[in-house]
């Protein structure tokens, strides 16, 4: 069979496992976690093997918008100098698997800084930073396990440009990939974000990443990823972020990169969800409610556009709002808070002016602490996907209504969108599953669950069309894809 089709197990034995993670529910790892991330926030260096140039700014904690630390932000001669200085990885396959494994190690032995840095830098809820270490981990030791037997050659170097969304998790699986292949890493963390970068690249490098093998340059978008797209010496390009900016990316490469450069980008959605008039509404509303507002709507997977059977809508629109109502929105240190802040004041008022715009929609609308980059949780009434004008990256929610006739249509209308992440599917008519999975076009079909959460190794992440190129993060052809093709046999 493909190899995507092949169990885990089967595929690395008993070497590779996921994380556990933590559990919550016990008091005493919950005392042991929270005396271990109470620590100082240190400020963002930038990681380089000559030294820096840049300008010192504020990061700020989006729960209270209070100064947390410092950052320098490099300059665009530092990045050239970083691409100058950096050497490929120039180690067998299996010791280059021993230090990401070792790195795992060291991740999940410093989880007390790390939870405490991704509450305060990023304003990640205690469930949603255990959630994201262990991602972060799970690349480690499955990018490991899928490169150690691999004797292709690195591509050379590899720039590396991450969101601030899944500022650890997502911008380490980047960084493993590419550093097994044995190519040389430059890595351009989120602005918001560079605190949490700066520390595990430490712990990359304490693990053996050789430092001209893995480099970190804090710094803006239209400056530092500018010059890492735009230099001829980059051998490849792996990009996580909105779709506006990989297709600036794109062709800033195409006109300054060499032809065939390799750009590998996981871009936004317009997911949805279809809900039918068979499916089990309380499992429905949980699933509903955890995607669209869990980690306050900042996921790429998060639900945008639910539909529903108009038969259940009314009865199942006013369990969404009574679900809503449970919700605790505030301060993400606290462990009872469910929706945390948006990520700046940008963010905060982007999302504000939509929701202002769209007044005459609103269903539901919850309260929300005024200090502090928080936006209250919202159920937007909508005719269908072609009324959301763009990905609005927060705890909003939309919602529509079809008649049970109506269900090919709805299906052809999120395919014509053009975007294609995630989908959710309730129902319990069993023939629906399969004629509803091979009807859309999307990377990532869940079925009578949520959507969000995609799990390394068993649930490979990517979309299609305006939500990304390919291959699929935590999928089998993640890491070939950092390895330069082999050469076509010779014809006899
Ligand atoms: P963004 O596109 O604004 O920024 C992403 C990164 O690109 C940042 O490091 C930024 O500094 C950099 N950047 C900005 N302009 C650049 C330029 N001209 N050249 C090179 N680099 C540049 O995205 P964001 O706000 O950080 O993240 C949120 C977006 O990411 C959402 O659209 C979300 O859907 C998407 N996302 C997708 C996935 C996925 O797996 N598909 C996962 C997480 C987030
Ligand atoms: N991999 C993340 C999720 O599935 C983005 O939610």
């Amino acid at each position: 069979p493909p190899r995507s089709l092949v169990a885990p197990e089967a595929l690395f034995g008993a070497s590779r496992r996921n994380s556990t993670g933590f559990d919550l529910t016990d008091e005493e790892t919950l005392a042991r976690i929270y005396a271990a991330r109470d620590v100082a926030i240190p400020d963002a260096m930038p990681l380089t093997v000559s030294e820096p140039r840049g300008k010192m700014q504020d990061v700020v904690n989006p729960a209270t918008g209070e100064r947390i630390a410092r950052v320098m932000m490099v300059d665009a001669e530092t990045a050239a100098r970083a691409i100058e200085d950096a050497r490929i990885w120039d180690a067998p396959a299996e010791e280059r698997a021993a230090v990401l494994r070792r790195a795992a190690d060291l991740y999940e032995a410093h989880y007390g800084p790390i939870f405490g840095i991704l509450g305060r830098e990023a304003g990640k809820s205690l469930a949603d930073a255990v959630a994201e270490l262990r991602e972060a981990v799970d690349f480690l030791r499955y990018y490991a396990a899928e490169g150690e037997n691999c004797s292709d050659a690195p591509r050379g170097i590899v720039g590396a440009i991450s969101p601030w969304n899944f500022p650890l998790a997502i911008f380490t699986g980047q960084i493993a990939a590419a550093l097994m292949a044995g190519n040389a890493v430059i890595a351009k963390p989120a602005e918001p974000t560079p605190v949490i970068a700066a520390y595990a690249i430490g712990l990359l490098h304490q693990a053996g990443v050789p430092k001209t093998a893995l480099q970190l340059l804090p710094g803006r978008g239209s400056v530092v990823g500018t010059a890492m797209t735009s230099d001829a010496r980059v051998a490849g390009l792996v990009f996580t972020g909105s779709t506006e900016t990989a297709q600036t990316i794109a062709r800033t490469m195409a006109a300054n990169l060499a032809p065939g450069t390799p750009l590998i980008a996981e871009t936004g959605g317009l997911n949805a969800m279809v809900v039918d008039s068979t499916a089990l509404p309380e499992q429905a509303v949980r699933d509903i409610v955890n995607s669209a507002f869990r980690s306050a709507g900042q996921r790429c997977s998060a639900l945008r556009c639910l539909y529903v059977q108009e038969d259940v809508a009314p009865h199942l629109i006013e369990m969404i709002k009574g679900a809503m109502d449970e919700l605790r929105v505030g301060d993400p240190w606290d462990l009872t808070t469910d929706v945390g802040p948006v990520i700046d004041p940008g963010a905060q008022k982007e999302i504000a002016d939509y929701i202002a715009a769209n007044a005459n929609r609103v269903l539901h609308r919850l309260a929300a602490p005024s200090r502090g980059y928080f936006i209250p949780p919202t159920l937007l009434k909508v005719s269908g996907i072609n009324d959301l004008e763009r990905e609005i990256f927060g705890p909003v929610l939309h919602v529509a209504t079809f008649r049970g006739d109506q269900l090919d249509q709805v299906i052809a209308e999120i395919n014509a969108r053009g975007f294609g992440l995630t989908f959710g599917l309730h129902t319990r008519i069993d023939s629906r599953v399969q004629e509803v999975s091979d009807a859309i076009h999307v990377g990532n079909i869940y079925v009578n669950r949520n959507q969000i959460g995609a799990v390394v190794g068993s649930q490979p992440f990517g979309g299609e069309g305006l939500s990304g190129t390919g291959p699929k993060a935590g999928g089998p052809r993640y890491v070939p894809r950092f390895f330069t093709p082999a050469a076509p046999a010779a014809s006899a």
